[in-house]
């Protein structure tokens, strides 16, 4: 008898390797097939509250793709029964790029005749210094391509060494088009040759000339140990409960985030993580016009976890998790210290100081920082979720690594692709964001709001017409709660439990505080946006369904659009006193600086969910005095 595994404990390699042969032994696939990921399926909110957790069934879905079959494919299987539930052939779509399809686009790209006489045409003969970047196909398929088989574009950077920085000299005007069915380049577009850049592109320490030596140590120590316990993946710092994963789509997640209140245990919310997220670009040439990638759901971005290094990646008392995803061969691999867990010291907390007696009370804030940082070719994410002491949830994303580039004749450079260094553009584009926030606030039945501040008109009750107001608006149903920011009005998001009243008779509520970005800037009926229907607003609320995950769908890739958000609102299902589901999408509108390269330094957005009336007063007041002020 193996001891009951918690519901939401991640995948183990043994659970991983149980599920493959189960598959199989079913003979539904080939020997061609190859894995994109195994999705852990988990039970849905009603199964899980229902009483003895370690009597759910644990399920996974195996997704990939099977050449033979000339399609993606969709397995469910019970891991309680060793049992294939379901079976099906993707028609719609295609499983994520896997790790076996970037390995392929390069050998069959080096491999086609049109592409080396492309790339002798512009000095290159050595195609061992060749780097080629594989991009998912989707929304752009070119006339003529096979219906429904598996396409990707490859772009191609060239090395002086191969330990430099290849987007310094990028492989300007060629687009293969790899059709990793008939294992061909479909077709080759070239746009005609433009001058590699004149400069490399390094930043590792050796190149960089002298650095700088004075700077000073700083070193993090908690002599007694950090303030967290760790029991598998639940965690409890402070009055916070909650269990984390890493899901190969959504990357780190947040699961039964409760905070204990005068020794009850609320939940706030169900799960929390990222949903998707797309990189369109705006420089309208033709090597860019087609960019959007869903690094998600596309790349799997969980699968591309950086191992965490002390002292480097994270500083102080570390707790690392390793991740256990699957391999394209059905073989599970694990990232190392894949989520870095520690507390941080935030600066103060609350200080007043009473200006009559001087004496004053001040307190230090800290936040428990749950991280982890994807390698998503050419750039970085890292995705940090933060609590605090007082009931703030934030997530702070992490922007760095190489950005996009081009190659230009002398004097180019552009408003749609600034210049960055000689001879060396890089496009604008966008980062957006999907979150999925189920929210379970002191129960499942919730509601939401929209919060403006007004001004009031003058009149008898505003004579000097300096009145204002937060003025609130009930979102009572899907095809209303689709809504954008609007920093003018100070606008937010409310989250309220109906049924549970404050002792003011005020519904204990959490906000959704935003920041002041654009949605995505592509035209409505472009192909982006059909594609990416998450990005064109900034909220979305959806009745809860467990099979809405993805914010675009479920299989992306080369998927022609419409699904994910928009699909799952077309109902306009009422939203009131109901289990619902927040998204919230954001990010960062980035025109590259000549700061950004050759490595990007970090970029910040995300968002806050704050307590409003949810605990009675100030939930921090009793954190004790330290230092000086504790004596
Ligand atoms: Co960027």
């Amino acid at each position: 008898m193996s001891t009951p595994v918690h519901p939401l404990e991640p995948l183990s390699a043994d659970e991983l390797r149980r599920a493959v042969a189960v598959l199989r032994s079913a003979d539904r696939l080939s020997e061609a097939a190859r894995f994109s990921c195994a999705l852990p399926v988990e039970p849905d909110k009603a199964t899980l509250r229902g009483g003895n957790g370690a009597a759910i069934e644990r399920r996974v879905r195996l997704v990939g793709y099977d050449r033979e079959l000339g399609a993606s494919f969709d397995a469910l299987i019970s891991l309680s029964q060793d049992k294939l539930l379901d079976f099906s052939r993707v028609e719609t779509g295609h499983a994520p790029i896997s790790l076996a399809d970037v390995a392929r686009v390069s050998g069959i790209t080096k491999a086609d005749p049109r592409w080396q006489e492309a790339m002798r045409n512009r000095g290159i003969e050595d195609f061992d210094l060749v780097q080629i970047d594989p991009w998912p196909g989707g929304g752009f398929v070119p006339e003529g391509a096979p219906a429904g088989t598996r396409l990707m574009r490859a772009i191609s950077f060239v090395h002086e060494d191969p330990d430099d920085n290849a987007y310094a000299r990028p492989v300007e005007g060629l687009i293969a088009y790899v059709d990793l069915e008939r294992e061909e380049v479909f077709r080759l577009d070239d746009h005609g040759v433009v001058p590699f850049p004149p400069e490399a592109g390094r930043y590792d320490a050796a190149s960089v000339g002298p650095l700088r030596d004075d700077l000073r140590p700083v070193e993090i120590t908690q002599p007694e140990g950090p303030s967290f316990e760790v029991d598998g993946h639940a965690i409890r710092w402070q009055k916070w409960q909650l269990r984390i994963s890493l899901h190969p789509t959504h990357g780190l997640v947040l699961h039964d985030v409760c905070y204990e209140d005068e020794g009850r245990v609320r939940p706030i919310l169900h799960r929390a993580s990222l949903a998707d997220m797309v990189v369109p670009y705006g420089d309208p040439s033709p090597m860019h016009a087609w960019k959007h990638v869903f690094d998600a759901s596309e790349a799997s971005i969980g699968h591309l976890a950086n191992s965490l290094k002390l002292g480097c990646d994270c500083l102080g008392e570390i707790r690392y998790f390793d991740a256990t995803f699957l391999g394209p061969k059905g073989e599970p691999f694990s990232v190392e210290n894949a989520v870095c867990m520690h507390e941080e010291d935030y600066g103060v907390l609350w200080k007043h100081t009473n200006f009559y007696t001087q004496s004053t009370e001040v307190r230090r804030s800290r936040r428990l920082v749950i991280s982890a940082i994807h390698t998503v070719g050419n750039y970085e994410y890292g995705f940090f979720w933060y609590l605090y002491l007082d009931g703030t949830i934030q997530m702070e994303v992490k922007l760095t690594g190489i950005v996009g580039v081009s190659a230009v004749a002398p004097g180019g450079g552009s408003d749609t692709a600034p210049l960055i260094a000689p001879q060396l553009a890089s496009p604008v584009h966008q980062h957006l964001f999907c979150f999925r926030l189920d929210f379970e606030l002191d129960g499942r039945e919730n509601s939401v709001v929209e919060v403006n501040a007004e001004p009031l008109p003058r009149g008898p009750d505003n004579p000097n017409g300096t009145g204002f107001r937060s003025a609130t608006t009930a979102l009572t149903s899907e095809a209303g709660a689709k809504r954008d920011v609007d920093p003018g009005r100070s606008r937010y998001w409310k989250v309220l439990n109906p049924n549970v009243e404050n002792r003011l008779g005020v519904p204990v509520a959490y906000k959704l505080l935003p920041q002041g970005s654009p949605t995505l800037l592509a035209a409505r009926d472009s192909v982006f946006a059909q594609r990416a229907g998450f990005a064109c607003h900034n909220l979305w609320v959806s009745a809860y369904d467990p099979a809405e995950l993805g914010a675009a769908g479920d299989f992306t890739n080369l998927h022609p659009g419409g699904a994910g958000l928009p699909a799952y609102t077309a109902g306009d299902r009422p939203l009131e006193n109901t289990d619902l589901v927040v998204w919230h999408t954001f990010g960062l509108t980035h025109s590259p600086r000549p700061e950004d390269w050759p490595v990007m330094p970090m970029e910040y957005c995300g968002f806050l969910l704050q307590p409003v009336g949810f605990f009675e007063r100030n939930p921090a007041l009793d954190v004790p005095p330290t230092g000086h002020c504790a004596t």
